[in-house]
């Protein structure tokens, strides 16, 4: 059998950097396990943009295509701030999702014990805290048509248009049911089925898809404003929480900051299953490209050693390999390794990202 293949794009900012540390991991899971990686580096978002004019060429979404996992660092930053809407960095990242098809975003929210004082919450509503926001990722309103910028009459009107289909629901809640059958077996869904036709089309298949095939997991509905309240209220009531795209941006950046960093948080983008019985993934952290502190070796590399845990665990079946790298990187702070995001004492000395990564495969071996 041939190895597992990986194609890597950094991108833009902080990718780069957090991405050798992630190299130095797949170095370390060759030489240690049974799998090589055959890895391939290309370019995304505003990078891609100085090299081809376009935030994903051609070629380099054909190799996403191809491969068994795709690993992104970031994009964006403000060199790019004011190019057209259709070159922008972002629109590199939303292609690979739309025509890779990953409709279903997992974005775990955990906080590490070593960080629990790092959130902005008080500890004893944070600690342990271990949520999974299942986010649909290819429809919704960041591409549903019409969409654009129009003339009527004597002003402008911008449009977006929020849609769903009855299959765009449905999988997606089959991905968050799923999930919640190897977790606590409880999923919370999120709409605004109140003042949207859309929200109450989403209840309704959430509904049906949980009674025909899922009987036996907990769900509940809430609306997605009143989600926002209580994932600051009392977050652990969640175990995972399914939602739509644009509720499931914004929640999951609230969930996110309850752990403490940014830094820390790693993400996976699923499609449906290839030839080979892998799912069509893309893995990254949620962090995104950090600018202000872009090439000075101060970002923290976590979150994206993280991402590559999770490609570990859902495209290669490699679930033990993925909680060592996961135990690694909680060790490392327990022992107090902090890059700068991480620093809690005045006159404490961080780490750079290069040194977090060392540290992290040091607590591999
Ligand atoms: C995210 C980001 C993206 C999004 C941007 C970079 C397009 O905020 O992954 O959450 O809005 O989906
Ligand atoms: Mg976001």
């Amino acid at each position: 059998m041939s190895n597992p293949s990986l194609l890597i794009l950094p991108g833009d900012g902080i990718g780069p950097e957090v991405m050798a540390e992630v190299q130095k991991v797949i170095d370390w899971i060759g030489a240690n396990t049974d799998t090589q990686f055959d890895v391939t580096y290309d370019l995304v978002g505003g990078a891609a943009y100085d090299k081809h004019g376009v935030a994903l060429a051609d070629e380099t979404m054909e190799r996403a295509q191809a491969v068994d996992a795709v690993l992104l660092g970031a994009v964006g930053g403000p060199k790019y701030d004011n190019l057209d809407f259709a070159v922008k960095p972002e629109r590199g990242l939303l292609r690979l999702r739309k025509e890779m098809d990953l409709f279903s975003n997992l974005r775990p929210a955990q906080c590490f014990d070593a960080l629990a004082d790092f959130s902005s919450l008080k500890k004893d509503i944070v600690a342990g805290l271990d949520i999974m926001i299942v986010r649909e990722l290819t429809s919704g309103s960041y591409f549903g048509e019409p969409r654009g910028i129009f003339q009527d009459g004597n002003e402008r009107v911008g449009i977006n248009t929020h849609r769903y289909t009855e299959s765009e629901i449905a999988r997606a809640a089959r991905s968050a049911f799923e999930l919640a059958r190897r977790r606590s077996n409880k999923v919370c869904s999120m709409e605004k089925a109140n003042v949207m036709e859309a929200g109450i089309l989403w209840r309704d298949v959430v509904n049906e898809v949980h009674q025909a095939e899922y009987a036996d997991v907990e769900l509940s509905h809430m609306y997605a404003d009143n989600g926002a309240m209580q994932l600051v209220r009392a977050p652990k009531q969640f175990d995972v929480i399914l939602t739509d795209n644009l509720f499931g941006d914004i929640l999951s950046d609230c969930a996110a900051m309850l752990t403490g960093s940014l830094g820390m948080l790693p993400s996976a983008s699923l499609g449906a299953p290839m030839d080979n019985g892998r799912p069509k993934a893309l893995y990254e952290p949620v962090h995104g490209s950090a600018p202000d502190i872009a090439g000075q070796g101060k970002a923290n590399p976590s979150a994206c050693i993280l991402s590559f845990a999770m490609a570990l665990r859902y495209s290669f079946d490699m679930g033990d390999a993925a909680t060592k790298v996961e135990q690694a990187v909680e060790q490392v702070l327990a022992d107090g390794v902090r890059t700068a995001d991480l620093l809690q004492a005045e006159g404490q000395k961080p780490v750079s990202t290069s040194e977090m990564g060392d540290a992290i495969v040091a607590a591999l071996n």
